[in-house]
Formats: structure tokens, C-alpha cells, sequence
């Protein structure tokens, strides 16, 4: 063991904003924050600022001209009015975002990002760019993955998505992390899928999609309509992207 840390917290109040200082912060809310952001720098947005409150995107859009920014994000789950996008990936397209500033508030993620803030990095991770993210945090020293939760409660699929990571960092080098409980329960309810798809012959995405079609993040997108955005959101490793927010300047890149 040289005592890299590898922590998973299941909800953002689950770790002070000050201990994750020096660290590696890789923030998940798979239904949906985190796959629109991976989806709005895939089609070309040159940068993504995440707001907590409704009232500070709109204040920082009307500083900048309301023109010159889309304003995305959601409020129970749907579109907020006066923005010009919900928070579902598919209408992040490059016809509505290519080239463009994105200000992005929502319920949950964009709050986690701001928990997240005195990391040395925070990076955006969904099922979209597992395997990106993972590859980019190889030579970290300490990871803190902070799953956004809903509403204050804990979700299983951003529990699942942390248990990916895990297994994916550990499966590499396992001699190289030092992992706290969360990270290793969250790591056996990935280890869990992985062994029902060997023995069912179920292909991978298709069971992620049923477990996010049954978490509680999926079934506020049903009650609101939304649900066809689980099939985009568990279409695992279809995006080459890692989310980079550079905490001085208080913008996602895609790197
Ligand atoms: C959030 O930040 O709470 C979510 O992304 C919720 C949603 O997409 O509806």
C-alpha cells in the first residue's frame, strides 16, 4: 500500500467541502446533470457554468447578454421558464450549443459541483465517459467521488456508476488504492451487474438501463415524462470526454 485514496461518498453532505481540498473531485449525477454536461462539450459548447441558484445564472447571463449564453437546467424535472433548455442530453445538440457558453442550474448536480469546489480538480463523470474518466484518474493520488444524490437522498444509479469507477480503478491496481466502505459497497453493486450479465447473457447497457429505469432519479423522470432520457444516459462509454472544471475561472471544459 504507498496510501492513494480512493473515497466514495453517497451523497455530497457525506464529506466536509474542506477535507476534499488537495484532492481529486469526480462528481456523478447520472440522471441527468452530469450526462448534459458531457453531452453539451461533446457537441461542441466551448464551456459549461454551473449556477446553484436560478436567480445567479440569470443574473450572470444578463451581465454577459442574455444573447450570448444558453441558459439550461431544470426544476423538478423539467424546463425552467424563461431558459432554452430542459436538462435532457438529447437537446444539447450542436445546433443548439456548438461554439456557445452553456449556464447550467439544476435540482442536484450542479449543487454537488459547488460542494465540490476546493478540490485541487473536479471532473464530470457519467456512464457516457466511464472509461475516459477512468483513464484520467490512473496517476491521481487521492479520488473523491461525490455522488449528487436526489433531493437530499441518496440514488442507486449514481451509486452504481461509483461502484464502476471503483472497479475499474482497483481492477487495475488494486495494490494502489486505499478505498473507505462506501467505495467498496458501491464497487460489489457494479461487481453485482457484471456477474448478472455473465449469467444472463444481458448486454451491459441493457442492464444498466433497467437499473436506472427503476432508481429513484428514473422514476422522477418518468413521472415528469422524461424517461426516454434513461436509454441516453446509460449508453455506457459513447462519449470520449472528461468535464474538467477549472475551479478559478468557474467553467467545464471538455479535456
Ligand atoms: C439534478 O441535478 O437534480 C438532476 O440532474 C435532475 C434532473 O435532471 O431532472
Amino acid at each position: 500500500m504507498n496510501g492513494h485514496r480512493l473515497n466514495v461518498y453517497n451523497l455530497p453532505s457525506h464529506v466536509e467541502e474542506r477535507e476534499l481540498a488537495g484532492g481529486t473531485a469526480v462528481v456523478i449525477d447520472v440522471l441527468r446533470a452530469t450526462s448534459t454536461i458531457c453531452q453539451a462539450l461533446a457537441a461542441g459548447a466551448r464551456e459549461v457554468v454551473p449556477f446553484v441558484t436560478i436567480e445567479d445564472a440569470l443574473a450572470a447571463a444578463e451581465k454577459v447578454g442574455r444573447a450570448n449564453v444558453v441558459l439550461g437546467g431544470e426544476r423538478r424535472g423539467v424546463l425552467i421558464p424563461g431558459f432554452d433548455l430542459g436538462n435532457s442530453p438529447s437537446e444539447y445538440t450542436p445546433a443548439a450549443v456548438g461554439g456557445r457558453a452553456v449556464y447550467l442550474t439544476t435540482t442536484n448536480g450542479t449543487r454537488a459541483l459547488q460542494h465540490a469546489r476546493f478540490a485541487k480538480q473536479i471532473l464530470a463523470a457519467s456512464f457516457l465517459n466511464l472509461a475516459s474518466v477512468v483513464a484520467s484518474l490512473l496517476v491521481a493520488t487521492r479520488v473523491d467521488v461525490i455522488c449528487a444524490g436526489t433531493d437530499g437522498f441518496e440514488t442507486s444509479e449514481d451509486i452504481l456508476l461509483a461502484g464502476a469507477i471503483v472497479d475499474n480503478l482497483a481492477g487495475k491496481r488494486a495494490d494502489h488504492w486505499i478505498t473507505n466502505d462506501k467505495a467498496q459497497a458501491a464497487r460489489k453493486t457494479w461487481q453485482e451487474l457484471l456477474a448478472e450479465a455473465r449469467a444472463t447473457g444481458q448486454p451491459l447497457k441493457q442492464l444498466v438501463r433497467q437499473r436506472l429505469d427503476e432508481s429513484r432519479g428514473g422514476q422522477n423522470l418518468h413521472e415528469v415524462g422524461n424517461g426516454r432520457d434513461i436509454e441516453v444516459c446509460s449508453q455506457i462509454d459513447s462519449l470520449q470526454i472528461v468535464p474538467r472544471l477549472n475551479v478559478h475561472e468557474w467553467k467545464i471544459r471538455a479535456t
